[in-house]
C-alpha cells in the first residue's frame, strides 16, 4: 500500500506490435506487478459532456473535505487495496445527510481516490460515473456519489466487507481462508448474473475488464461488479461489434478482441471463462513465477480441462473433497466452452448463469451447503497443487501480463 502515500508513475505507450502497451506499477506488501493497456487508433467518442453525465446521474456529489473527514484524512490504516485508479479507504457517513460520520457509526463507504498523476483516470472516472449513475443490480456495486473538486477526482462507493474475490483466491494472510466449493460456485454465480444483466436488452453494455479484482464480495459473498472505467455501450442496429481500442487486463481479454479491437457480449464470456478458471483452479491468468509452461493459465489447463481423466490435475487442492466429480467436470466444461477461441461457439452470459444455477443448487441439494469439510462422495487428488502467492506479471513483448488496469474511458458512443 505504500504507494499510496508516495508519487506512483504509470509509464505510458510503449508501442507493441502494433499496439501501444501501458503499465502501472505497482509496489506494497500485498500487491506488486504492473498492469498493461493497449490502445489502437480508434477513440471513441461520447455523446454525452461532463456536465450531462454528472447532472443525470442521481449521484451525491461530496465536498472533498467531507470525504477527507470521512476518511479520518485519507488514513493509512485505512487503506482497502490499492488499483491501477489509485488508493480506496474505508469511511463513515451518516445515512441520511450523508456526511462524514464517527467511525463505526452511520454507513461504511469505500472511497477510491484518483491518483493525480494517472493520465487516463479522469476518463475512468467519467465512465464510472455514466455507468453506475444510470445502471442498478443486485450484482454491480453500488455507486452512492463522487468528488469533482480542483484536480481532486474520487468516487464513494457502498462498502464491500468481503473485498475483492482475488484477494480470497490468491492472498496470502493468514485470515483470507482459502474460498470452500460452494463458495466458488455461489460467486461466480453472483458474477454471471452482474454479467448477463449488463448484456440484457435493459442495459446492453459490454464490461471490458472483467477479471477477479474486479468482483467485490458482500458479508455473506454475494459478488457484485465494480469498475465500469473500461465499459463500453454494446453495438446497435445491425451492427455486430463496437470497435474500441483494445483495453482490458492481458490473460482476460479475448484472443480476438486483442487482435481486432473488435469488442462484443462474447468478449466479456470470454473473460468471465478464464476468472472461473481461476476459481476453479486457485490459479492466476498469469503467473511469472510458474514453470514457463504454466504461466498462461489458459494455454496450461485448456488439454486437462478436455480429459475426463485429467481435469483433477487443473483443480485447486485446497478445495479437494468438497465436489463431486461430475460437478467438477460440468464446471471445466463451462470453462472450455466459455474460453473457446471462436467467439461464436461460447455460451452467452443467459446460458452461463443457467448452467451455474444447476451447479449451485447441485452441490447444495446434496447436504453439503457451506461445508468446507470432507465429503465421502466428493473426489480426492493425490498431486499437490497448493496455494499460490506471486507477484502480478509484467507485459513482455507482448505477451500477457497478469493485470492490466482500466485505461482511457471508452464512454458512450
Ligand atoms: N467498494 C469496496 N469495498 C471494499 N473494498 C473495495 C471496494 N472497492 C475496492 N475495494 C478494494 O480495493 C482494491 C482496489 O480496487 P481497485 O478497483 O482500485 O483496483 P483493482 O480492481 O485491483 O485494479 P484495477 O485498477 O484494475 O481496477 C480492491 O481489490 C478491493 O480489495
Ligand atoms: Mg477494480
Amino acid at each position: 500500500m505504500g504507494s499510496c502515500f508516495s508519487a506512483r508513475v504509470k509509464a505510458e505507450s510503449l508501442p507493441c506490435n502494433g499496439v501501444n502497451i501501458k503499465h502501472a506499477g505497482r509496489s506494497g506488501n500485498d500487491r506488486s506487478g504492473s498492469s498493461s493497456k493497449v490502445s489502437s487508433s480508434t477513440v471513441p467518442s461520447t455523446p454525452r459532456t461532463q456536465g450531462e453525465i454528472l447532472q443525470s446521474s442521481n449521484l451525491k456529489s461530496f465536498p472533498f473535505n467531507e470525504l477527507k473527514a470521512a476518511t479520518r484524512n485519507f488514513r493509512p490504516d485505512s487503506v482497502l487495496g490499492e488499483g491501477g485508479f489509485g488508493c480506496v479507504f474505508k469511511g463513515w457517513i451518516d445515512e441520511h445527510s450523508l456526511t462524514a460520520a464517527r467511525p463505526g457509526t452511520g454507513i461504511v463507504i469505500a472511497v477510491k481516490r484518483l491518483n493525480q498523476e494517472s493520465l487516463q483516470g479522469h476518463q475512468e472516472w467519467l465512465a464510472e460515473i455514466n455507468y453506475l449513475g444510470q445502471l442498478y443490480h443486485p450484482n454491480l456495486v453500488k455507486l452512492i456519489g463522487y468528488c469533482l473538486e480542483d484536480d481532486h477526482r474520487l468516487l464513494v462507493y457502498e462498502f464491500m466487507p468481503k473485498g475483492s474475490l482475488e484477494n480470497h483466491l490468491f492472498r496470502r494472510a493468514s485470515y483470507f481462508q482459502p474460498l470452500s466449493w460452494n463458495l466458488r460456485m455461489k460467486v461466480a454465480l453472483g458474477a454471471a448474473e452482474g454479467l448477463a444483466y449488463l448484456h440484457s436488452d435493459k442495459a446492453k453494455v459490454i464490461y471490458r475488464d472483467f477479471k477477479a479484482s474486479n468482483i467485490l464480495l458482500d458479508s455473506s459473498y454475494g459478488a457484485k461488479l465494480s469498475d465500469f472505467g473500461l465499459a463500453k455501450d454494446g453495438p446497435t442496429g445491425s451492427k455486430s461489434h463496437v470497435s474500441t481500442r483494445v483495453m482490458g487486463t492481458h490473460g482476460y481479454a479475448a484472443p480476438e478482441y486483442m487482435a481486432t479491437g473488435h469488442l462484443t457480449a462474447k468478449s466479456d464470456v470470454y473473460s468471465f471463462g478464464v476468472v472461473l478458471l481461476e476459481m476453479l483452479s486457485g490459479r492466476r491468468a498469469i503467473d511469472k513465477n510458474r514453470p514457463s509452461k504454466e504461466q498462461h493459465l489458459v494455454e496450461w489447463a485448456r488439454p486437462y480441462l478436455s480429459s475426463k481423466r485429467r481435469i483433477f490435475q487443473v483443480m485447486d487442492a485446497r478445495i479437494q473433497g468438497q465436489y463431486s466429480s461430475s460437478d467438477a467436470l460440468k464446471a471445466a466444461n463451462l470453462a472450455i466452452q466459455c474460453l473457446s477461441a471462436e467467439p461464436r461457439y461460447r455460451p452467452n452470459m443467459e446460458e452461463v448463469v443457467k448452467a451455474l444455477e444447476q451447479l449451485h443448487n447441485s452441490n447444495n441439494n446434496d447436504g453439503s451447503r457451506g461445508s468446507r469439510g470432507e465429503n465421502p462422495r466428493r473426489v480426492h487428488r493425490s498431486s499437490s497443487n497448493g496455494p499460490t502467492y506471486h507477484r502480478k506479471n509484467e507485459v513482455s513483448n507482448g505477451k500477457p501480463a497478469s493485470y492490466a488496469g482500466p485505461c482511457v474511458s471508452p464512454l458512450r458512443t
